[in-house]
């Protein structure tokens, strides 16, 4: 690992948006980003970032926002999902703007209202992407920048690969790209910055970082997995994702029964299976069968990640590992 230079700011579109240190967001992750992380990351010089569903019922929502500024006077990001399965959104956006929230991100749905209103106080929205004919609606809309989900990524990954999109969305807009897909260190960030990021969003490294608040098996599984542990499969909450294939998710299985193969033929019907078991999966009782707490999404960085680190012994070997690639380039 590196440690030979001391990790130095780096400037990037993304580090003036926030006047932060490094160009590095801790992603949101679902029931992982716990206050303890956020402020974590904001603190170590990156930018922490949690996904508003993590806090419910509302109270526990703006409590944690407040906690978060309690701790820490740095900006950090809330995930907002703004599609119709989120029935919570309006109530989030309301707090999170009252609250003068540094960054809002967007995931599904359309962002052109929250986007409106968030300009109006001062934050700044960046949007989830995946392909380049969402990437141009959010932006006409007014998006400040755009998280590049690749193939590869934990979560609901994109699947086209990080050598074509983050050059095509780089050339297509003038917004701050950034890179979100299975990145862990400063060889994942200089390969992003080349392809034209100004930011990386790393997820699964820092589920396996000392503040994390997960279950030590998970951290356990991302230390020991490869990426041929990683699957792909959308009968966790109805949306395709990347999940480790541990003993829980074994019993789920992987394949759809026959019913379901037969309905999900008709385009509506299968929105309707998605938004429904998004719904259930992500606000419904935690103990029911298919749910993040039983399975666990992680990228297939997993294969890079071969020990638990502080979240600040994370972003500085990355850093300086940038620096040194950086450096030595011809
Ligand atoms: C356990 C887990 C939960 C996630 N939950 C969310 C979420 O609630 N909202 C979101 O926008 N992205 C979510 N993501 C995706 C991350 O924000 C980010 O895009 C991804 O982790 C980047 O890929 P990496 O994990 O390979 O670094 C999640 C990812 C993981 C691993």
């Amino acid at each position: 690992m590196p440690n030979i230079a001391e990790a130095s700011a780096v400037k990037t579109a993304l580090t003036s948006h926030f006047d932060i240190q490094y160009p590095i967001i801790c992603a949101p992750m679902f029931l992982v980003s716990s206050v303890k992380l956020v402020v974590a990351a904001c603190e170590a010089g990156g930018l922490g970032t949690f996904p508003a569903l993590n806090f419910r019922p509302m109270e526990k929502y703006h409590q944690a926002i407040r906690d978060i500024k309690a701790q820490t006077d740095k900006p950090f990001g809330i995930n907002i999902i703004v599609q119709d399965s989120n029935r919570y959104k309006d109530e989030q956006i309301d707090i999170a703007l009252k609250e003068n929230v540094a960054l809002l991100i967007t995931s599904l749905g359309k962002p052109k209202d929250v986007i409106k209103r968030a300009h109006e106080v001062g934050t700044k929205v960046y949007c989830d992407v995946i392909n380049l004919e969402h990437a141009k609606k959010v932006v006409d809309m007014g998006a400040d920048g755009l998280i590049a989900v690749s193939s590869g990524a934990g979560g609901h990954a994109g699947d086209v690969t990080p050598f074509t999109l983050l050059p095509a969305l780089k050339a297509a807009f003038d917004v701050p790209v950034i890179a979100s897909g299975s990145i862990v260190d400063g060889k994942g960030m200089a390969a992003a910055f080349s392809l034209g990021a100004e930011g990386v969003y790393m997820g699964t490294r820092f589920i396996a970082s000392e503040e994390a608040e997960v279950d030590q098996a998970f951290k356990t599984e991302i230390v020991n997995a490869g990426f041929e542990d990683i699957v792909n499969t959308d009968r966790v909450d109805g949306f395709p994702g990347n999940f480790i294939l541990n003993d829980a998710l074994k019993r789920v299985g992987l394949n759809r029964g026959f019913f379901e193969e037969l309905v999900s033929r008709n385009r509506k019907i299968k929105k309707w299976i998605s938004i429904s078991r998004a719904a259930r999966s992500l606000l419904g009782d935690p103990t029911s069968k298919v749910s993040y707490k039983t399975v666990f999404s992680a990228g297939q960085c997993v294969e890079l990640i071969d020990e638990v680190k502080s979240v600040k012994t994370i972003m500085e070997d990355t850093i300086q590992e940038y620096q040194q690639i950086k450096a030595n380039l011809p």
